[in-house]
C-alpha cells in the first residue's frame, strides 16, 4: 500500500509531529496525503468537545478551517478515551479491535490518498493478545519511519524496533531524530551510528522545539512548521512513497 507507516521506539517519541509534518509536506508538494491513525488512545478538548489527540493536532496544521470531527471520522477507527495502551483501552471501553477492520479501512482510504499511517506507541504494542503493531505493519505493506529519541538508549531502542521490523518482512526505510540538540555530544555520536549500525537512512532530523506539546491542538504554528520542513530530506522521502524502481 503506497505511503509510509510512521513508528517510534516507544510512545511520546515524536510520531504525531513527524506524521503531521509529513503530510503537511507531502500536501504542499501536490499529493493527496493524509494522516490515518486508526488506533488512538487518548482524547483532547477543542472548543469544548473531546476529540482523539493525534488527530486533533494535526488538523490544527493541515485542515484549521475543516470539520475537526468530520476529520477524524474519516482517519481514525479506534479511538479510545483512556491515554492507556490499545489492548487495555479496548477492554476497558467493552470493545475489541479487529485488524482486518483496520486493513479494509486503510484500503478504502488508499484509493483517492496516500495513508501517511501512524502507530501507537512501539512494534511490540498488543493490539489484540496474539496481534501486535508490527504485524499490522507487515499487513499494511507500507515501509516504516521509525522514529527516535537522540540521547542515551537510543542506539539500542532503535537497533531492536529495526530488527524486529525486519524480522517480519517490514521494510525499513528510514530513522528520523526527533528532539535533536546540536550541542550534546551523545547526541551527535549517536545522530552518525543509527544510520550506520541499522543501514537505513536517517531522513529528518528535528530539533529540540522548547515548550512543544502535541496535545495541545494549535500549538505548531505555520511558521515553525515551515522551518521544520526544512529538516528532512525530501528526496529519500519522495523515493520511499515511489517505491522499489521495478
Ligand atoms: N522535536 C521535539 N522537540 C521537543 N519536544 C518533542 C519533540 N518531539 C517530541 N517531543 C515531545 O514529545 C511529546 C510527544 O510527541 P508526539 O509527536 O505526540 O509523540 P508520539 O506520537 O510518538 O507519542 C511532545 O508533546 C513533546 O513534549
Ligand atoms: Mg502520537
Amino acid at each position: 500500500m503506497r505511503g509510509i507507516f510512521i513508528t517510534g521506539t516507544d510512545t511520546g517519541v515524536g510520531k504525531t509531529l513527524v506524521a503531521t509534518l509529513l503530510v503537511r509536506g507531502l500536501l504542499d508538494r501536490g499529493f493527496p496525503a493524509v494522516h490515518f491513525k486508526p488506533v488512538q488512545s487518548g482524547f483532547v478538548a477543542v472548543s469544548g468537545r473531546e476529540y482523539p489527540a493525534d488527530l486533533a493536532f494535526s488538523w490544527s496544521l493541515i485542515e484549521p478551517e475543516g470539520d475537526l470531527a468530520a476529520y477524524c471520522a474519516q482517519r481514525s477507527l479506534y479511538a479510545f478515551r483512556d491515554p492507556i495502551a490499545p489492548d487495555h483501552a479496548a477492554e476497558k471501553e467493552g470493545r475489541g479491535i479487529e485488524p482486518a477492520a483496520i486493513v479494509a479501512r486503510a484500503k478504502k482510504l488508499a484509493k483517492a490518498h496516500l495513508l501517511i499511517t501512524e502507530g501507537a506507541g512501539g512494534v511490540a504494542v498488543p493490539l489484540t493478545a496474539n496481534y501486535l503493531m508490527a504485524d499490522l505493519i507487515a499487513d499494511l505493506g507500507q515501509p516504516a519511519l521509525i522514529v527516535a529519541r537522540p540521547g542515551l538508549g537510543t542506539l539500542n531502542h532503535t537497533h531492536l524496533t529495526v530488527a524486529y521490523l525486519r524480522q517480519r518482512g517490514v521494510t525499513v526505510a528510514g530513522i528520523v531524530i526527533s528532539g535533536y540538540d546540536p550541542n550534546d555530544p551523545i547526541a551527535q555520536r549517536n545522530r552518525k551510528q543509527l544510520s550506520e549500525m541499522n543501514g537505513t537512512p536517517t531522513v529528518g532530523i528535528l530539533p529540540r522545539i522548547i515548550g512543544l506539546d502535541t496535545e495541545r491542538p494549535g500549538w505548531l504554528a505555520g511558521v515553525v512548521a515551515g522551518t521544520l520542513q526544512e529538516k528532512f530530506d525530501w528526496d529519500t522521502i519522495m523515493a520511499i512513497i515511489k517505491g522499489p524502481a521495478r
